[in-house]
């Protein structure tokens, strides 16, 4: 195979995942429609999980990158725990056999009833943002008569040099509470009767390609160990977050995990904690892609559109971000053309790419938008009420619908036609 990303590529002309020509995916289950690799998503996992092999770890996969039950299904079955945001993420990631004592519950707004949830599924951790978050989970832990372990997430000021949108760790952004605080914090914590602090935990951002903030980062944090030890506080767990970048370029390069345990290990080494690492994207992100029909070519005076089938309610990347995703037809072809790669969708957001040099296509191809496993089906939404596509997975030479296109019906489900 001409690799474009492991596990995805050419056989001649045309595109495969692992042993599937994807034109069969396309003409069997339509389109769009997400396709991920089994293969891809275990040497990701992998490539992440050995490079930490010799320190005691857990690597909790972000649920929110990519969250169907049958992914993180694989994943349960490596060893993963799994980093989560809501109730729905612990209920997922319950439901697809993670073990609780291996999920890790994040998030500056968690309400009490999410509280109550994962409390009675006895997750591993709470992961608290702020003082009010803490004085309300030991009311909770109170009420059900369960202590709340927890780790303050720190916010310990660095920059990771990402898309500011998707940078968490700088004293400006809302997330976790600040380096000089977290101290006081956590002797309120000592004192409170129904809660257990047991880690802490900090998350500087996603899309990282320069690991080098995670050292500074781990370095804060540590000291921040040490000075909660002296006061006789067991912080056991380090959790160094997420945020390891990939590359959507095929031809660049990101930084190896075993680069970013560089970083991060020899902290945890000389603290003796556990780490607990929750990658999302580098997991998820090259191990999926979209699949489009086009279904019409404008060419005009000096600018050629291509209209496809999925739009920016299915991947929402580009639009809001203006990220660059990879764009290939699924059959070769002889010469190339600058286009935009247009949605039907309302806006004139829905953008996929622009003035994009890709192969030239005719009315009815399909193309791949690539990268597309980390952030793709799951942030899609039903926005202009289309249904959301169907999520298919590949193992060698066979594939499967692991969600089923949505219809009609599940676009009204629930709604009324009332009169008052
Ligand atoms: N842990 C926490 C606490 C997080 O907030 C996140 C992501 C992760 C882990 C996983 O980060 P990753 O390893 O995937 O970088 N929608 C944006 C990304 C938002 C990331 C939010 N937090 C995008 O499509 O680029």
């Amino acid at each position: 195979m001409e690799e474009i990303f492991p596990f995805i590529g050419y056989r001649g002309r045309r595109l495969f995942v692992e042993d599937v020509d994807v034109q069969a995916v396309a003409k069997k289950i339509g389109t769009p429609a997400y396709v991920y690799s089994k293969a891809a998503f275990s040497y990701w996992f992998n490539e992440f999980d050995s490079a930490f092999g010799d320190v005691g770890h857990l690597t909790a996969f972000a649920v929110k990158s990519c969250s169907n039950i049958a992914i993180l299904k694989l994943l349960a079955e490596m060893g993963a725990g799994a980093d989560t945001v809501s109730a729905g993420e612990i209920f997922r990631a319950v439901n697809a056999g993670i073990p609780s004592e291996k999920i890790v519950f994040a998030g500056v707004g968690k309400r009490r009833d999410e509280m109550e949830y994962a409390l009675s599924c006895g997750i591993l951790m709470f992961n608290v943002e702020s003082r009010q978050e803490l004085e309300t989970l030991n009311r909770v832990a109170e009420k059900i008569g369960k202590k709340a372990k927890i780790a303050v997430r720190v916010n310990p000021d660095v920059d990771p040099k990402t898309h500011p949108y998707i940078s968490t760790g700088l004293r400006t952004s809302k997330f976790g509470i600040d380096y000089d605080e977290a101290f006081d914090v956590y002797m309120k914590a000592k004192e409170m009767r129904w809660i257990e602090p047991v880690g802490i935990h900090f998350h500087i951002g996603s899309q990282i390609l320069d690991v080098s903030p995670f050292k500074e980062a781990s370095s804060k944090v540590a000291d921040l160990v040490k000075a909660l030890r002296d006061k006789g506080l067991d912080i056991e767990y380090f959790d160094a977050g997420g945020g390891l970048g990939i590359n959507y370029h095929p031809e660049e390069k990101p930084p190896a995990a075993s680069s970013l345990a560089e970083m991060i290990v020899p902290f945890v080494k000389e603290l003796d904690c556990k780490l607990i690492l929750e990658p999302g994207r580098r997991i998820s992100g090259n191990s999926g892609l979209l699949l489009t029909e086009i279904l019409y070519v404008k060419r005009k005076e000096g600018k050629t559109f291509y209209i496809v089938d999925a739009a920016m309610n299915d991947c929402m990347r580009p639009s809001l971000y203006d990220a660059y995703h990879h764009i290939v037809p699924v059959e070769k072809k002889e010469t190339v053309e600058i286009v935009d790669v247009v949605g039907p969708v309302c806006e004139t957001g829905d953008i996929f790419a622009k003035d994009r040099r890709v192969g030239r296509c005719e009315q009815g191809d399909i193309l791949a938008i690539l990268s597309a496993g980390a952030y793709g089906f799951s942030m899609a939404s039903n926005y202009n009420s289309r249904v959301r596509p169907p999520e298919v997975l590949v193992s060698n030479r066979d594939f499967k619908v692991i969600r089923e296109r949505e219809t009609f019906g599940s676009l009204i489900e629930g709604e009324k036609i009332l009169w008052l």
